[in-house]
């Protein structure tokens, strides 16, 4: 089992396609772990997007990510981290195929719906940043053993 860090950005609440992408991971039989609405400070939207610091989009990623409320949630499943990067599609706008998150809702690269963790030690890194250990809540699937 493997756990991954998803972000709403702001665009989600804006366009009220919450529940529309978050049904999208449950459908493929994700588990909610953590999840919670949440207007980020400046040091961790940077602290988030470190590895940028120096490409030229940074700034208005950090102002956008800041611009609205945002929703973060940790997702366990199977092989989660690259299951999830799949659902959520490419980066860029002309690259995320329909039927992908990004695919279906993003109208610009820089406003591309979701967040996902895109490796064990970005997820493992992102969820600490973004969640304590308190907020965390696994589970199990009880009589429904459907995966
Ligand atoms: N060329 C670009 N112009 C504007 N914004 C960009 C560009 N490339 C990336 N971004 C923004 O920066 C975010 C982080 O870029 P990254 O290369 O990590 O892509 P990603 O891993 O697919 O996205 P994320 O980290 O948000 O899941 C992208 O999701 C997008 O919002
Ligand atoms: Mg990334």
């Amino acid at each position: 089992m493997e756990r991954t860090l998803v972000l709403l950005k702001p665009g989600c609440l804006q366009r009220r396609i919450v529940g529309e992408v978050l049904s999208r991971f449950e459908r493929k039989g994700l588990k909610i772990i953590a999840l919670k609405l949440v207007k980020l400070d400046g040091a961790t939207a940077e602290a988030h997007y470190a590895e940028h610091r120096e490409k030229p989009f940074f700034g208005s990623l950090v102002e956008y990510t800041l611009s609205g409320p945002i929703i973060a949630l940790i997702l366990e499943g199977n092989e989660a981290i690259s299951v999830v990067r799949r659902l959520a599609g490419l980066t860029k706008l002309q690259d995320a195929l329909p039927g992908t998150i990004r695919g279906d809702y993003a109208a610009q690269t820089q406003l591309n719906i979701v967040h996902a963790s895109d490796s064990s030690a970005s997820s493992e890194r992102e969820c600490a940043l973004f969640f304590k250990a308190g907020e965390i809540f696994p589970w199990e699937d009880g009589n429904q053993a459907w995966f």
